[in-house]
């Protein structure tokens, strides 16, 4: 293909991924499946690694990431992000509306409610209807600039619909990450043995200051627009919205114009309850003058608009019997307790139990079984405990005594130091931990065998038939003809999923051999990294170490792991059962003998590549990489924080140190 049928290609398939992501991510509909739109995806992605000349910032193959921002610069934004003065109150409410009917001196106005979403506020800059900028609030005067990452957010067009819109323009908006995506989140992390996170807004917000975009655009962040700034954009607010919606932005669809303080007063009332059925945590309304003439008029305090203000609702919370604690055992043997309360209807559903996280938490709370608790659905989904009523206290009571030893197995629990969690050390003999174990290695983005569920792997587990993942490799048809609701034919299917795992790629057995805090992408890197699982078992703590995204923690949980007599077992009856342990992933491809076989040690962080990334570009041009400083080195390729010992060693030895700049220079051909 020549350049320029390259060149045609490319628009052609960026036009086309570009309409169908609107349709599926602002207008909720498809006309083609997921697998299709990845397809001209990878396309897409395919041409422009063929012809990186022809690759723009806005091509929607940005959206799978691939960028790693070091630091992210300060930049001063155009028009402060100011803040919303909130009450809780309706009568403030009604002061607040006295106080702009005088400021607009008797004049009609409207308002226009939305709900107030809680993420991250983000600016976002658009010239010649292209995303150029996309900024954190910061302290409102300046912020990060997070583009890059930005750009991974689907439901934020990087090239708006339509030819009407300014050469010039800036939108607001929520960023937030959705309910299910948040729950999907944390039970993966719980899955890994990582602690949850506390509530999807803080995690929204971390999520956007991450250093590599490709992890971002794994967590499936959205946003909802709320403002658009600019000369002479619209007239009313309730136009700019208009006008965002057609310019293929996401605005939420709960918004409505009210004619008077009454009907907004109304709509407060309506979506109290209603929000709890919305896809993203809300905390209130936001109430703003419709016409922007009149906001004007009407302009700022120090703080914040005068034309605007944020009702917010009072967490919900209501106070009921605690009438036990009760503990549960995940897969690495963490203990949860829960506590077990009267049924009680709470913002929309009725809660029976609430999370109490740890021993610790229970302490702080100094609960005691027949105290009435108070419990509260804020920002967090899972119901939380956060308090006593002590008026209702009864004298008998005496403070709960945490269990000592495991509610299913009845082992010692174990305290690791640094952590608030007990733990059950029978990691082979108590059942949650060996159900949840299979459970982790059967799972889509494991082993991904569907024709296993819950359900059969704890019958399995029952009849003694399947104790650990490496039992499932000698399941016989007989075994599960045991099994209830199990016939010739879905007996077949079952046996036949098992059998089909064994193709599953190295990276994925990795991940599915439950190593703790090695999740999917870790997973990945040491596959990728170290090739083979004998190479992983092998390394030493320093050798691990080096390895990308492997910090002190992950480093001496996968060192240990291997050095366990039951997970060797494990790991070398999988090998005999077909499993790949090796990487099957192609030698980089060559691209130039540019290198000319020179030798690099590459050390600390990079502004655009990540190490792993070095070393194949290194390879796949004709270069060496070696892990030590000597007399032989050719270059020390040198990033930020790199140990001080290596660059001395260097330069002692005389070798030559280069930097990032300096090694594209290398690769284009130039001597240093
Ligand atoms: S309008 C002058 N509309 O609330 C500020 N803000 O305290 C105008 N927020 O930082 C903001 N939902 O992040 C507006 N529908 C909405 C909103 C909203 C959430 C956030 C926003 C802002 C904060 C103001």
């Amino acid at each position: 293909m020549t350049a320029q049928e390259a060149k045609k290609e490319i628009e052609k398939l960026t036009e086309k991924i570009n309409y169908h992501n609107d349709l599926y991510y602002q207008q909720n509909k498809s006309e083609i499946t997921d697998f299709e739109f990845d397809q001209l995806l990878e396309k897409l992605i395919e041409l422009e690694k063929q012809f990186p000349q022809l690759k723009g910032p806005n091509s929607p193959s940005q959206r799978v990431g691939g960028t790693i921002t070091k630091e992210f610069a300060t930049v001063y934004h155009k028009y402060p992000m100011l803040s919303l003065g909130n009450t809780y109150s309706q009568e403030e409410l009604e002061d607040w509306d006295a106080r702009v009917a005088k400021g607009l001196d008797g004049d009609a106005y409207e308002y226009f409610c939305e709900l107030k979403f809680d993420g991250v506020s983000m600016s976002l800059t658009y010239e010649k209807g292209l995303l150029v900028r996309g900024v954190t609030r910061g302290d409102g005067v300046r912020g990060d600039d997070v583009t890059n990452n930005v750009r991974t957010i689907r439901s934020i067009p990087l090239k708006v619909k339509g030819n009407d819109a300014p050469g010039s323009f800036e939108v607001r908006g929520e960023v937030f990450l959705p309910k299910d995506v948040f729950l999907q989140l944390n039970k993966e992390r719980e899955d890994i043995g990582e602690e949850r996170y506390a509530n999807a807004r803080n995690t929204a917000s971390g999520t956007v200051k991450m250093q590599d975009s490709t992890e971002v655009a794994k967590r499936k962040l959205d946003c909802y627009a709320y403002s658009l700034l600019g000369d002479d954009v619209a007239d009313t607010h309730e136009e700019s919205i208009q006008k965002l919606e057609a310019w293929g932005f996401k605005v939420s669809p709960t918004y409505r114009k009210c004619k008077n303080i009454q009907e907004v007063l109304k709509y407060i009332n309506e979506w109290d309850t209603k929000r709890q059925e919305l896809p993203l945590e809300t905390d209130g309304v936001v109430i703003k003058v419709n016409s922007l003439e009149q906001q004007e008029r009407l302009g700022f305090t120090a703080k914040s608009p005068r034309w605007a203000i944020a009702y917010k609702y009072k967490a919900q919370s209501i106070s009921t019997r605690l009438n036990g604690v009760t503990y549960q055992v995940g897969r690495t043997g963490a203990v949860t307790p829960v506590a077990e309360l009267e049924p009680v209807f709470l913002a929309g559903t009725t809660v029976k139990r609430a999370s109490l996280h740890n021993a610790n938490e229970i302490a702080r709370l100094d609960l005691r079984v027949g105290d009435f608790v108070f419990v509260e659905k804020g920002g967090e989904i899972i119901p939380k405990v956060t308090g006593v009523d002590l008026e209702k206290r009864k004298d008998e009571t005496h403070p709960i005594q945490y269990i000592a030893n495991c509610p299913v197995c009845n082992t010692p629990l174990i305290r690791f130091e640094g952590e608030a969690a007990f733990y059950c050390p029978n990691i082979t003999g108590c059942a949650p931990q060996i159900r949840g174990r299979i459970e982790h290695f059967i799972q889509r983005k494991a082993m991904d065998i569907d024709s296993l569920g819950e359900q059969t792997i704890k019958q399995l587990y029952e009849l003694g038939l399947v104790k650990s993942p490496a039992d499932l490799y000698s399941l016989t048809r007989e075994d599960v003809l045991r099994l209830e609701g199990f016939k010739d034919k879905s007996a077949k299917n079952l046996l036949d999923g098992i059998s089909t795992s064994k193709e599953t790629p190295f990276e994925s057995v990795l991940f599915a051999i439950g190593i703790r805090y090695v999740g999917k992408t870790v997973a990945e890197k040491l596959a990728r990294y170290f090739k083979s699982i004998d190479k992983i078992a092998e390394a030493s703590l320093e050798d691990l170490l080096k390895a990308p995204e492997v910090g002190e923690k992950i480093a001496q949980s996968v060192y240990q792991f291997f050095r366990n007599e039951e997970s060797q077992l494990e790991i070398s009856r999988l090998k005999s059962a077909g499993l790949q342990f090796e990487s099957t992933a192609k030698e980089p491809e060559k691209l130039s003998d540019v290198l000319g076989n020179k030798s690099f040690v590459i050390s600390g962080v990079f502004e655009h590549y990540e190490r792993d990334q070095l070393q194949e570009i290194i390879v796949q041009n004709g270069g060496r990489v070696v892990s030590s400083v000597s007399g032989k080195l050719d270059y020390l390729l040198a990033g930020d924080n790199m140990g001080p010992s290596k660059r001395e060693k260097a330069e002692k030895l005389g070798v030559k140190i280069i930097s990032e700049k300096d090694f594209e220079k290398l690769l284009t051909g130039h001597t240093l």
